[in-house]
């Protein structure tokens, strides 16, 4: 058995969350439309919907909340969070915004039009939706290994480079608006990106003159892995290992929702270039607000600046990491697949091979999630062909790569018994698996339909 990390911090105050039984959560699910995101959170034990905002922020950053400067131009806690912005990422220009699909909407129609395609590692759904409102095309272009949710091999997140500059090739360097390194690769399992993965993908897109941007939004669990698997670094400190990661690129965007340990924020930097400020300035005061706040309260900019610097702290790293490895120790023993070696913010079921006798169609990733609502009230989210949606011009079901039941861990929030239990739900639906049913949609609205659908079992 995996040994858990105990946490380096102790509890302060505490949130009472609500147990129901069977029938009632049986009652709430149907009420749902058998939508995860149609539950409401207090029907709720265990909510590993998603780590995103999700998020406990400490003593310090409470503090901080009191000391937020709420100037609407030129606020104290605006300086202080460009000046911390700028020792950790060593970018000169950093634009704080809402949330991270904020800092999509700001600065790729900047980078993108209708000529145009975006490639990444993984594109995440709102990347992927910014970059088509842009009017591009966007391209995954992510390893094969990262295919293989059986498959034990370090960095699974990482470009498969080959492909990367035969795309580049293929569709002419002056089409590819942008290259985007996802860290972690969310899509693939919170699969990590190495250095030298980094180093390559910089290096192609510096042949062809192609602008490359982080989407930053789990960038110290990233520097984790690599201090953690890749021997060059293992004697440099997390700081040290962001700098670098971030030297590589051009600018990043970033949902500070996860790694800034908040629960509102999101970032936009660049490392050099002015003129590209000055139009993510002008985006910013139309989309978010003035550039001093970017559509924050001054209390929230205080917070993420703290929330920045103690997502990158070791102690916590190792931790949070250890709470992966455990909850993934429990599963091994039990014979449950997952993304492995498990990933940066959360353990990836493999639902396909949990639940053989559904089709992708039958969307085993959202079986298994309505299954484990019912059976223990832990509350997760499909990451498959569910999730995936239709084709845009058929209109027929697409088959994703994936069928993923995601349990996303919300930051500093569950402990080691949370853990134990959400294992006991997985082995308890493993033995009755092949009861488990598949499900239908029967309404579904035209774009990321999976957070409203409404889906029901199929009999
Ligand atoms: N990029 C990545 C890699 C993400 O995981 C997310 C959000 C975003 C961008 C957008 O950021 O939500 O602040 O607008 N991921 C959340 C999740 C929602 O559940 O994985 P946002």
């Amino acid at each position: 058995m995996k040994k858990y990390v105990a946490e380096p911090f102790r509890i302060k105050m505490v949130e009472t969350i609500k147990m129901t039984t069977k029938e009632e959560r049986e009652k709430s699910m149907a009420e749902a439309h058998y939508n995860m995101f149609g539950l409401r959170g207090e029907d709720v034990y265990i909510d590993l919907l998603t780590d995103s905002g999700t998020n406990a922020m400490s003593d310090t950053q409470w503090s901080g909340v009191m000391r937020g400067d709420e100037a609407y131009a030129g606020g104290n806690s605006y300086y202080k969070l460009v000046e911390d912005g700028r020792d950790i990422f060593g970018y000169e220009f950093i634009q704080p915004v809402h949330q991270g699909r904020a800092a999509e909407k700001v600065l790729f129609p900047i980078l993108l039009n209708s000529d145009k395609v975006a490639i990444s590692n993984t594109f995440f759904d709102t990347t992927r939706a910014h970059v088509e409102l842009a009017g591009a095309r966007a391209i995954d272009c992510v390893v094969e290994e990262a295919k293989q949710p059986s498959l034990r091999v370090k960095f699974k997140g990482n470009m498969d480079v080959e492909k990367l500059e035969k795309l580049i090739n293929e569709y002419g360097a002056e089409k590819v608006g942008v290259i985007v390194m996802t860290i972690t690769n969310n899509s693939a399992g919170g699969q990590p990106v190495s250095i030298a993965n980094m180093r390559e993908v910089s290096k192609i897109a510096k042949k062809y003159g192609i602008h490359l941007c982080i989407d930053a939004a789990r960038f110290a669990e990233n520097a984790f892995f690599i201090k953690r698997d890749e021997e060059e670094f293992k004697d440099v400190s997390i700081k040290d290992i962001t700098r670098e990661m971030f030297s590589y690129a051009d600018t990043f965007t970033m949902s500070a929702k996860k790694d800034a340990i908040v629960n509102m924020g999101g970032l936009i930097g660049i490392k050099e270039d002015a003129e590209l400020y000055q139009k993510v300035k002008g985006n910013t005061i139309s989309f978010e607000g003035f550039i001093t706040y970017g559509g924050l309260s001054g209390r929230d900019l205080e917070s993420l600046s703290i929330g920045l610097y103690e997502g990158l702290d070791e102690e916590y790293l190792k931790y949070r990491n250890g709470q992966m490895e455990y909850l993934a120790g429990l599963l091994d023993e039990a014979g449950i697949e997952y993304q492995s070696p498990v990933g940066g913010h959360g353990v990836f079921i493999d639902a396909a091979k949990m639940l053989p006798h559904l089709k992708y169609y039958e969307y085993p990733g959202h079986a298994l999630a309505v299954e484990l609502y019912l059976e223990a009230g832990i509350r997760t989210c499909d990451i498959g062909s569910f999730m995936l949606g239709n084709d845009p011009d058929t209109k027929e079901q697409l088959e994703s790569d994936f069928e993923f039941t995601r349990l996303a861990i919300p930051r500093r929030v569950y402990t080691q018994s949370h853990l134990d239990i959400i294992a006991e739900a997985l082995i308890n639906i493993k033995k009755r698996a092949s009861e488990v049913p598949g499900y239908r949609i029967t309404w579904e609205p035209e774009i990321l339909r999976h957070f409203q659908a409404h889906v029901e079992p199929i009999k």
